[in-house]
């Protein structure tokens, strides 16, 4: 079983959501034997921004980048993202992994019946974290909404969150909102 663990937060030590990912995959190791984790923390594996050199494939270097985070991601069978919320949306670090891994023909493919996803058989897990409370459709929300569009899109349906919100109103409803975070992991 493989699964790609992917941290996007620029907080460190501090991140609220590499907090909860590292949980997950403990959970996830007490449930199966043979997980083959590849862990990529995108605070310091540089994935630069999409220009047009790049996606023309006229960038040598980065073509190899891009095909190796494809891969990456289609052979996972989980996708564990820790995510947190940076001005409404998600750090400018996950969204270039999403413009590498967002590839026509080998994602997702465009038919005569609209887009079809081609990265299924996955679960991804959305490890979300925010300074404000939000809940679940909130027009403010470019963030959990992004992600979960973009795995629905490159076939992925299975996609849970766990979410720690109003992590910036208070310690109290910090330790409350990761505690419950954590015990939602533990169901997992
Ligand atoms: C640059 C930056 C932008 C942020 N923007 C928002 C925001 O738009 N809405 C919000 O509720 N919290 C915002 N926050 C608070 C974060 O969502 C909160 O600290 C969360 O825990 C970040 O996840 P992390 O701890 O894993 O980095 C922001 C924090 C930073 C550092």
């Amino acid at each position: 079983m493989k699964v790609l663990h992917i941290d996007s937060s620029i907080l460190g030590d501090a991140s609220v959501s590499r907090q909860l990912s590292q949980a997950l995959i403990e959970q996830l190791k007490t449930k199966h034997s043979a997980l083959e984790i590849e862990y990529l923390d995108l605070n310091t594996v540089n994935i630069p921004h999409l220009t047009g050199a790049i996606l023309m494939g006229q960038d040598a270097e980065q073509t190899a980048l891009g095909e190796k985070l494809l891969n990456q991601y289609l052979a996972a069978d989980i996708v564990v993202i820790g995510a947190s919320m940076y001005n409404f949306g998600l750090s400018s670090n996950l969204k270039a992994w999403i413009d590498r891994i967002s590839v026509a023909g080998r994602t997702f493919k465009y038919t005569e019946n609209g887009p079809v996803g081609l990265a299924g058989n996955k679960t991804a897990y959305i490890l979300s974290s925010r300074g404000g409370v939000y809940g679940d459709n909130s027009p403010m929300d470019f963030q959990e909404g992004l992600l979960k569009a973009v795995f629905n899109f490159t076939g992925v349906t299975d996609v849970q969150v766990i979410r720690a919100e109003g992590v910036n109103m208070g310690e109290d409803i910090k330790t409350q909102a990761i505690n419950v975070a954590l015990a939602k992991i533990t169901q997992i």
